[in-house]
């Protein structure tokens, strides 16, 4: 271990990390033949969005910039969906997968201060703990939306050690989601990359502390 401090917190991000955003292709199987195009145009929107929406200072939550996302996907692939189908879909997102890595590492980092800081709002982030019965794991899941601001805003991932009272470098940030790595990074948090898919890194100036392919990687003490 270098000189650098300890860890003394673990923030996650979600989607994307611990639940899986494409668990919704089941869900799209009945207003499309190829529901992973959907998904995938689903969730490309939804971020740019998210981004566009902090660019433009016209915030609005995460379940409604994904459902936005969602109408609008629908619109550009040319499919047809009913309000109900809507719904049925955006319920999808209650109820994500949770990766198998992220069980095992949180159960392993238990005793630790084990947290979430995500764009979800409340709401959603409440459900998709619950429903993958991960609700006894963390000390703190954070929204956004109490800065009303996404990520990779610097006040967004003020929350982390404005609530936690620790202070960004000697807390571990962990995504999968190369930009978010990059914002967490630029606001001084200690950054792991959970690069499951063997992703190109961003070019974007910063880069991660540490690089894993599986959650069940983490450290449980500092970096080395
Ligand atoms: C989150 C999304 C952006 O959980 O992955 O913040």
């Amino acid at each position: 271990m270098s000189d650098a401090p300890r860890i003394r917190g673990y923030l996650f991000d979600a989607y994307g990390t611990l639940f899986d955003v494409h668990s919704v292709v089941e869900a799209g199987r009945t207003i499309t033949g190829d529901p992973v195009a959907l998904s995938m145009l689903w969730r490309q929107k939804q971020l740019e969005y998210t981004w566009l929406r902090s660019l433009m200072g016209r915030y609005e939550d995460f379940w409604a910039v994904t459902e936005a996302a969602l109408r609008h996907a629908i619109r550009r692939l040319g499919l047809t969906a009913s309000d109900a189908d809507v719904t049925r879909l955006m319920d999808a997102y209650l109820s994500l997968a949770c990766f198998p890595d992220a069980r095992e590492a949180l159960d392993r980092l238990r005793g630790q201060r084990l947290g979430i800081l995500s764009n979800g709002s409340p709401k959603m982030l409440a459900a998709a703990v619950a429903s993958s019965g991960l609700g006894d794991c963390f000390d703190a899941v954070l929204s956004v939306d109490r800065a009303k601001i996404f990520k990779p805003s610097p006040r967004a991932y003020a929350i982390g050690p404005d609530t936690l009272g620790i202070p960004a470098g000697e807390l571990l940030f962990i995504s999968s989601n190369g930009w978010d790595v990059a914002g967490a990074k630029a606001f001084g948090y200690r950054v792991a990359w959970c690069n499951r898919m063997n992703a190109a890194a961003e070019e974007l100036g910063v880069s991660a502390d540490l690089v894993i392919r599986s959650l069940a990687e983490l450290p449980r003490e500092g970096l080395a």
